[in-house]
C-alpha cells in the first residue's frame, strides 16, 4: 500500500484541547466530581534529620469536621518497592527505596509528611493540620552539598555493566594526561543551585476505594502505567485492580515522572475513612514533596592548541542525593560527545543530603552540564581570542567522539550558520564591553543544545468506526508539548483520513500501554506506536476489501492500492475504489482495531542519535545596577522531522523561557542550620514571566532521519533546555567582563 497525499504531519495544526483548556473544559487530576469526597491535607516536619518521639493529634482530631488523622502509629502498612527489581518500568533511583511514608517515626528531611488529616471540607482539614504537634529527636542536618563533598561517592548505578542510561562513574579516553600537555588550559569549577520544577498544576490526587478492593485514582502524572504499577505493588494488588485517570497534567517539566508519596497517602486515607479523598499538595509544600533539579559542583577544564582544537576535555560532575535513594542523571555526558577531542575524562560522583531526592527537571543532566561546559568552551575562546562561535565550529564532532559511532543525522553546523545570520552574529565586536547603548551594556553570546533521542516500548491501538471516523489510542500524558495533538496527527497521516475525522486518547490506565512522557521521547515512542497500530488497521481494511468479491478492489495487489481521505483507490484509476466505512458496513462491523506494541530497534547500536542546535542570545545589563534583561533570542533545532511546526515551535521557545530563568532567577534556597527552605513559594522562587522575554526566535533544520524511529522524529522538549543558560552567562560575559560560574546570575553578583 502506497501513501497518497499526506493529510497531516507538516501541517500547522492547532492544539485539539485549546479550546478545552481556555474555556476550563479540560479537567486537571483536583477537578473531578466525585460524590461523598473527604479533603486531605498533609502535616509536614519542622526539621530535617532525627526522629519523632511523640505526635498529638488529640486536638486535630477533635476539630469541627475531622474524619481522621493518620500518623505513622496508625497508617496502613504498605510496602515500598526495593530497586533493583519490581516493576520493569519505573523513573525512579536504581539504587534505594521510595521514602516510606507515614511508615516509621524516621525524617530524613525538613517539610516531610508526618501526617494526613482528613476532614468533610479543605478548611476543615487546613485548619486541623495547624493543630498537630510532634516533638523530636533532633540532629544536625546535612544539607550543603559543599561542606559534604569530602564523603562523595561514585553512584552504584555506574557499577552496573550495561546501566541502559550510561551514567558510569568514570569514564577515560585517550591519553589521561592529556590535559597537562595542552598548549592552552583552562580549568574552572561551576555551580548550580538546587531548582524546582513548579509547574502550574498542583501534586493532585484523588483516591478512591471500591467494595471489592479495587482503587481508582485520578492523579497528576507523565506515566500513568507506572502510576498504577506501583499503587499496586505498595498496596498488594493486583495492576488490573487500579485505574489510573490523568487526561490532562498542568505542566509538569519532569517533577510527575514518578508516583511520590502523595497518591500513597491518599490512598491510605481513602481506605481509612472508606471515602474518596482528595488531596491536594500545597505550592510551599511542593518544593519537598517531589524531587528537584539537584545542586552540582562541577569542574570543567580544557586544553588545546594555539589553533583552538581541543585536545582535552576534562568534566568532573558531583551532585546532591538524598539519603534514602541515589538519584543520577546524565550530568556529564554531554562533554564526552559533543566536541570533538581525543582525550576526555569524565567523573561523576554522589554526595547525600537530608534533602528529598531529586528528579529530572527540564533537560535533566545535559542542561546543567552543558552550563558548565559551554561556558568553559567560551573561557577558552576568550583566552584564545577566537571568536565564540568559531571556536564551536572549529571543533564540530563529525562523528560522536564518545562511541565513534556516525550520527544517524546532524545539522548542528547549519544550526549555527543560519542561526548566526538570523541573528546578526556578524555585528558582534568581540571584545567585552564593546557594545553599549546608553546606560546598557550589550552582550551577545552563543552556545551548542544537544539532548540524547530516546525511544521506549509503547503500545497504541488504532480503530476505523464505520461512520468514517477514527480513534487512537495510547494510555500516554500530555504535560503540554502537545500528545493529544501528535497522536491525531500520526494518527490521520497514518490511516490517510483527513484530520477532522480522526481523535485521539489518552491518559486513562485502561487504554494501551503508553510510555513514559519524558525524555522527549513521547512522540518517538507512543508517536511510532500510533504509527504502526494506524498501518496495521489499515491493512487489515484492506485485506477486507482485496479478499471479497463484493468489493471493486477484489482481486488487485495491495501494492497497487493507494489511500487518500479515508478512501482506497487503485493508483492509477482512482474511479475504482471504496471507503473504509464502505468496506465496514458491507461485513456489518461496527468498527475495526488493531494494536500494537512498538518496540525500539537496534538502531542506537549503529548511530548515534541526537538531536542538536544552537542558542543566540543577546543581554542588556544595566551598567550601574547590574540587572540582565535577555532582549532576544534565536534558537536553530535540528531534530528530525517534525510533527507540527506550529506546537513545536511553541516548544522550543517555552524552553528557552525556561533556560533563561535557570540562568537569572531560579534558585532554592537552603537555610543549611535548619536544613529548610526558605523561598518554598512563588512570591519569593522567581519563574520568568512574559514581562521578563523578550524577542524569541525558534526554526527547525529539516532532517531526514530514517534511523531513529519510523517518524523520524527525535523529540525537542529538553534539547531547547540545553545551552540556554550557558548562552545567558556567555553574554553576560561579552557585555560586562565578569564571568559568571554560580547560578542563577543575579544583580548581586555583577556589581
Ligand atoms: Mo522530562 S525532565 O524527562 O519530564
Amino acid at each position: 500500500m502506497n501513501q497518497g497525499v499526506r493529510p497531516a504531519i507538516g501541517k500547522p495544526v492547532e492544539r485539539v484541547d485549546g479550546r478545552l483548556k481556555v474555556t476550563g473544559g479540560a479537567r486537571y487530576a483536583a477537578e473531578f466530581k466525585v460524590a461523598n469526597l473527604a479533603h486531605g491535607v498533609l502535616v509536614m516536619s519542622t526539621i530535617a534529620n532525627g526522629s519523632i518521639r511523640s505526635i498529638d493529634t488529640k486536638a486535630a482530631l477533635s476539630a469541627p469536621g475531622v474524619l481522621e488523622v493518620l500518623t505513622h502509629q496508625n497508617a496502613p502498612r504498605v510496602r515500598f518497592p526495593e530497586r533493583p527489581q519490581t516493576i520493569d518500568d519505573y523513573v525512579a533511583p536504581v539504587f534505594g527505596r521510595s521514602l516510606p511514608v507515614l511508615q516509621d517515626n524516621t525524617i530524613y528531611f525538613n517539610a516531610q509528611p508526618i501526617a494526613v488529616v482528613i476532614a468533610e471540607t479543605l478548611e476543615q482539614a487546613e485548619h486541623a493540620a495547624t493543630l498537630v504537634r510532634a516533638v523530636y529527636d533532633e540532629r544536625k542536618p546535612a544539607t550543603s552539598l559543599e561542606a559534604e563533598i569530602a564523603r562523595a561517592f561514585p553512584p552504584q548505578e555506574g557499577l552496573m555493566k550495561e546501566s541502559p542510561t550510561e551514567r558510569p562513574a568514570d569514564v577515560v579516553r585517550g591519553d589521561p594526561n592529556a590535559l597537562s600537555k595542552a598548549e592552552v588550559v583552562i580549568d574552572e569549577t561551576y555551580t548550580i543551585p538546587i531548582e524546582t520544577h513548579n509547574p502550574m498544576e498542583l501534586l493532585s490526587t484523588i483516591a478512591q476505594w471500591s467494595s471489592d478492593g479495587k482503587l481508582t485514582v485520578h492523579d497528576k502524572t507523565q506515566w500513568v502505567p507506572n502510576t498504577q504499577g506501583y499503587l499496586a505493588l505498595v498496596f498488594g494488588i493486583p495492576e488490573t485492580d487500579v485505574h489510573v485517570i490523568s487526561p490532562f497534567v498542568g505542566g509538569a517539566f519532569g517533577s510527575s515522572l514518578r508516583p511520590w508519596a502523595h497518591p500513597v497517602v491518599a490512598a491510605m486515607a481513602a481506605r481509612a475513612v472508606r471515602r474518596p479523598v482528595k488531596l491536594v499538595v500545597a505550592r510551599n509544600q511542593m518544593f519537598t514533596s517531589h524531587g528537584h533539579r539537584p545542586y552540582t559542583v562541577q569542574r570543567v577544564a580544557l586544553g588545546s592548541g594555539r589553533d583552538g582544537r581541543l585536545t582535552a576535555i576534562v568534566h568532573e560532575g558531583t551532585a546532591q542525593t538524598s539519603i534514602y535513594e541515589e538519584n543520577t542523571e546524565s550530568l556529564v555526558n554531554a562533554s564526552r560527545m559533543l566536541y570533538a577531542s581525543p582525550n576526555c575524562i569524565t567523573k561523576y560522583r554522589l554526595v547525600r543530603g537530608n534533602i528529598q531526592t531529586p528528579l529530572y527537571m527540564r533537560g535533566p543532566g545535559e542542561s546543567s552540564g552543558v552550563f558548565a561546559l559551554d561556558s568553559a568552551i567560551d573561557e577558552l575562546a576568550y583566552k584564545l581570542k577566537i571568536d565564540p562561535l568559531e571556536m564551536r565550529i572549529r571543533n564540530h564532532a563529525d562523528r560522536d567522539p564518545s562511541n565513534n559511532l556516525p550520527f544517524s543525522s546532524k545539522s548542528l553546523l547549519e544550526c549555527y550558520r543560519r542561526g548566526a545570520e538570523k541573528f546578526g552574529w556578524s555585528r558582534r565586536t568581540f571584545e567585552p564591553r564593546s557594545m553599549r547603548d546608553g546606560r546598557y551594556l550589550i552582550g551577545m553570546g552563543v552556545a551548542t543544545a544537544t539532548y540524547p533521542t530516546l525511544r521506549m516500548p509503547a503500545t497504541a491501538r488504532a480503530r476505523v468506526f464505520s461512520d468514517g471516523t477514527a480513534v487512537v489510542q495510547s494510555s500516554a500524558s500530555d504535560m503540554g508539548p502537545g500528545t493529544w495533538t501528535m497522536m491525531k496527527v500520526v494518527g490521520a497521516e497514518a490511516l490517510a483520513m483527513d484530520l477532522s475525522r480522526v481523535r485521539s486518547e489518552l491518559g486513562d490506565s485502561s487504554l494501551p500501554k503508553g510510555s513514559v512522557h519524558g525524555g522527549s521521547g513521547t512522540t518517538a515512542s507512543v508517536g511510532s506506536a500510533v504509527h504502526e497500530a494506524s498501518l496495521a488497521v489499515q491493512a487489515k481494511l484492506l485485506a477486507l476489501a482485496t479478499k471479497d468479491s463484493r468489493s471493486p478492489l477484489n482481486g488487485v495487489a495491495t501494492d497497487q492500492v493507494t489511500a487518500e481521505n479515508g478512501r482506497f483507490f487503485v493508483k492509477n484509476d482512482s474511479s475504482r475504489g471504496e471507503t473504509y466505512a464502505e468496506i465496514l458496513r458491507r461485513n456489518n462491523m461496527d468498527s475495526i482495531d488493531a494494536t500494537v506494541e512498538s518496540m525500539p530497534d537496534d538502531a542506537s547500536k549503529k548511530f548515534s542519535m541526537h538531536a542538536f542546535g544552537a542558542h543566540f542570545l543577546e543581554v542588556r545589563v544595566d551598567a550601574e545596577l547590574g540587572s540582565v534583561r535577555v532582549t532576544r533570542v534565536v534558537t536553530g533545532v535540528g531534530a528530525g522531522r517534525i510533527m507540527n511546526e506550529k506546537t513545536a515551535i511553541s516548544q522550543i521557545t517555552g524552553g528557552v523561557v525556561g533556560g533563561i530563568g535557570m540562568a537569572l532567577m531560579e534558585e532554592t534556597v537552603m537555610d543549611h542550620r535548619m536544613g529548610r527552605i526558605v523561598n518554598a513559594s512563588l512570591g519569593e522562587y522567581h519563574v520568568p514571566v512574559n514581562a521578563d522575554i523578550g524577542s524569541l526566535e525558534a526554526f527547525f533544520v529539516e532532517e531526514r532521519d530514517e534511523h531513529v524511529n519510523p517518524l523520524g522524529a527525535k523529540g525537542i522538549g529538553e534539547v531547547s533546555y540545553v545551552g540556554v543558560a550557558a548562552a545567558v552567562a556567555n553574554a553576560v560575559f561579552h557585555a560586562t567582563g565578569k564571568r559568571i560560574r554560580h547560578l542563577p546570575i543575579t544583580l548581586d553578583k555583577l556589581l
